[in-house]
């Protein structure tokens, strides 16, 4: 058995560039698919896991993030007064624990690896898990559960993978792959955003990993990758080449890039469907909306 992986690092830091005007003042996390903001998803997908320590990375403009977390004394007063106790539940599982949760600012968006970087001195010396709440899983047994489980079994380092269309493969980090074993792919190589035609498989990694102490160390020495940034894909590469065992998952689920506006408006119409008291509804109004397109002069 490896050690209980306890601590997640949400790294929040970035720009947001692609949902500008919104993010002008609103961080993307807190963006809402049906209702729950991106920040709830990955909150609960994280606690499903075993996931007990909750480090933020943030930045300027971000304070809505903390609010979110904290106790909302004046609304769960009028909420218990005027008897509305189920949405008082909904309210109260939003609160964390004083002391479970810290937020770290990383000053510059330098990229995920240096986000992650900044949260060195809290991880310490054990596996931790990363996870970007863009990436939106679907799933009937959270994406990192499965990840934790497998973990217990490979140790190394673990990063969510799922294969993608070869014209995409040039926005992700992607495995070269040793050998695959049921979900679990053994890595031989990983390349971050790689050239046209020039990446080693379809498999391209998505927001969820879990790490090791060394991975922190090598953070510290990786220089600027693609893009100008401090990238992750680079020292998880580092475990490759330094001969340490690195995996891919390849999770149960449906991925949702939130981080895009065409993913964001998937997820959104996904999620109202597979809720009771909006489907019918709306499912009505999309079978008449598609017509509608269809039948336009
Ligand atoms: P993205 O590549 O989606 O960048 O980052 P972004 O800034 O959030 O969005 P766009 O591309 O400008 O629209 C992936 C994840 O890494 C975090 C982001 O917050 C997001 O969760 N990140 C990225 C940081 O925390 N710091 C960085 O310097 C870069």
């Amino acid at each position: 058995m490896h050690r209980k992986v306890t601590k997640a690092v949400f790294p929040v830091a970035g720009l947001g560039t692609r949902f500008l005007p919104a993010t002008k003042s609103v961080p993307k996390e807190i963006m809402t698919l049906v209702d729950k903001p991106l920040i709830q998803y990955a909150i609960d997908e994280a606690r499903a896991a075993g996931i007990e320590d909750f480090i933020f990375v943030t930045s300027r403009g971000k304070s809505a993030l903390e609010d979110y977390f904290d106790v909302a004394p004046d609304l769960e007063a009028a909420l218990g007064a005027s008897g509305k106790t189920a949405l008082l539940d909904i309210l109260r599982s939003t609160n964390m624990e004083s002391g479970t949760i810290a937020y770290l600012r990383q000053h510059k968006a330098l990229g995920l690896g240096h986000a992650v970087s900044c949260a060195s001195k809290m991880i310490g010396d054990e596996p931790f898990a990363v996870i970007l709440p863009d990436d939106v899983i679907a799933a009937e047994r959270p994406c990192l559960q499965q990840m934790v489980e497998a973990y217990q079994e490979t140790g190394g380092a673990m990063v969510a993978t799922m294969q993608v269309a070869p014209e995409k493969t040039s926005s992700y980090g992607v495995l070269d792959v040793a050998k695959e074993d049921g979900p679990i792919v053994s890595v031989k190589g990983m390349v971050e955003k790689p050239a046209a035609g020039t990446a080693p498989s379809n498999l391209a990694v998505i927001g969820r990993y879990i790490l090791t102490p060394q991975i922190l160390a090598n953070l510290d020495t990786v220089t600027r990758g693609a893009g100008g940034e401090i990238q992750l894909t680079d020292a998880i590469a580092a475990e490759i080449e330094a001969g340490r065992d690195v995996f891919g998952y390849r999770f149960e689920g449906h991925r949702y890039d939130c981080g895009s506006k065409a993913g964001f408006l998937q997820a959104t119409v996904a999620f109202a469907l597979a809720r009771d008291d909006l489907r019918d509804e709306f499912a009505e109004f999309l079978a008449e909306t598609h017509a509608a397109r269809h039948t336009a002069p």
